[in-house]
């Protein structure tokens, strides 16, 4: 089935899907299917100039999931070689890739050697960068492991790493030239993970399609409790709403922006823990969302219900909601405003939010009075409701 993004998908779930990324630099093809790693070599060689490669995946991705992936470039007579990272944040560093770039490099490339990623969103930001300056850009595929990465990481060229100034400021766009999604890796992903996310998912539904928050609010849960349809469906719906987002907005100028809904404060949580295993992006963007409804509310842009939805679902799947149920140093209303007015997508220190108009719908709203955001700060969120309500 092949998908354009500027037609609304169809409501029921499909087990497999093919949805186009245009944008102004590449068009590529996003294929979603279970068991798809299996015919991973036979889709590349399609696409790709030349069966020679250089997988770049995290060390325990590619232990419990790098054999299929191997055996079937194999089988397609792809010459390939596997360069293991580990997993996790500290892996988007100089010195990871600074040792990736000398890996790649030791096995002599040449400019039709293909970068594929398997992994989340650490490895597919990191060896995208490296795909993107080696050899001035090798071609890229994106093969990703995690939820997160599946609907929003892998989709759309952002790639980069970490500076002691902040995250993913050194970075470039590039597009992959394809994206290959296996929902059944997500089998052995740790279940905190997946409902990170899920988190991404959800802001789908908030910020450009009220029905799909609708069924997410019906199906959702089943969906992370292993519905592998419902799950494909989640999946494809998502990808379908990012690839129509980057498609008119490539870098960001206009309504790409809007992917930002959640994370003004999920940002400022993330650095304000340091980027600890303390609270994972999702679990930031989940709490940031619920916020930046509670914050559209009381500037009179959308009915408490809306807000009351948003709190209720993200609770019914085991998100969190409240940042006051965080450490300490999470806490204080000062410092999570002054990282917010710093974050790297604000613009001469202003509180920026996306903000919500219609349950489905979002603006960018710059100059939110600090005042009005940091009494909602000490506000205490219980069992999905708003104490302030
Ligand atoms: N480029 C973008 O547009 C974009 C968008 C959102 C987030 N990001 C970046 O993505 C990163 C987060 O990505 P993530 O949440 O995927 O985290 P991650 O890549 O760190 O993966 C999370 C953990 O899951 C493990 N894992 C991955 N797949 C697995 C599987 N199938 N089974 C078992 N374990 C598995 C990893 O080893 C790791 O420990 C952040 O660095 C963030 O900045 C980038
Ligand atoms: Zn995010």
């Amino acid at each position: 089935m092949t998908q354009n993004p500027s037609a609304q998908p169809a409501q029921s779930p499909f087990p497999q899907a093919s949805i186009h990324v245009a944008t102004t630099s590449r068009s590529y093809p996003i294929w979603l299917q279970p068991g798809l790693l299996a015919q991973a070599g036979e889709r590349l060689a399609s696409l790709l100039p030349a069966k020679r490669a250089i997988v770049v995946a995290d060390e325990a991705v590619w232990h419990r999931h790098g054999q299929a992936l191997a055996d079937n470039l194999a089988a397609a007579e792809f010459s390939f070689h596997i360069l293991t990272v580990a997993g996790g944040e500290g892996s988007k560093s100089y010195s990871q890739l600074e040792q990736l770039l000398e890996r790649a490099l030791a096995l002599a490339p040449d400019r039709q050697t293909a970068v594929i990623a398997f992994g989340g969103g650490v490895i597919g930001d990191l060896a995208g960068f490296a795909a993107s300056i080696l050899l001035r850009g090798l071609p890229f595929v994106q093969i990703p492991t995690t939820l997160l990465a599946m609907v929003d990481s892998s989709v759309g060229g952002k790639t980069g790493i970490n500076s002691p100034h902040g995250k993913n400021l050194i970075g470039s766009f590039y597009q992959p030239h394809a994206v290959l999604i296996d929902p059944t890796v997500l089998t052995t992903l740790p279940h905190r993970q997946l409902l990170a996310g899920y988190a991404e998912v959800v802001k789908y539904g908030l910020i450009a399609d009220p029905d799909f928050f609708a069924w997410l609010e019906r199906h959702g849960a089943a969906a992370l409790d292993g519905d592998a349809a419902k799950l494909c469906y989640i999946i494809e719906r998502s990808c379908f709403h990012k690839a129509a987002i980057v498609g008119q907005d490539e870098r960001e100028g206009g309504v790409r922006a809007l992917l930002n809904f959640g994370h003004t404060l999920g940002h400022a949580l993330e650095a304000a823990l340091g980027y600890s295993d303390a609270l994972l992006h999702g679990e930031g963007v989940a709490i940031g969302m619920v916020f930046a409804t509670e914050l559209s509310q009381h500037l009179g842009l959308i009915a408490p219900e809306v807000a009351k939805r948003v709190r209720q679902h993200l609770t019914a799947v085991g998100l969190p909601i409240d940042h006051r149920h965080l450490p300490a140093v999470a806490q204080d209303p000062q410092s999570l405003l002054t990282l917010m007015a710093t974050d790297k997508k604000a613009v001469a220190g202003r509180l920026t939010f996306v903000l919500l108009d219609a349950l489905g719908h979002a603006l960018v709203q710059r100059d939110v009075p600090s005042a009005t955001v940091s009494a909602l700060l000490a506000v205490e969120r219980v069992d999905g409701r708003c104490l302030a309500d």
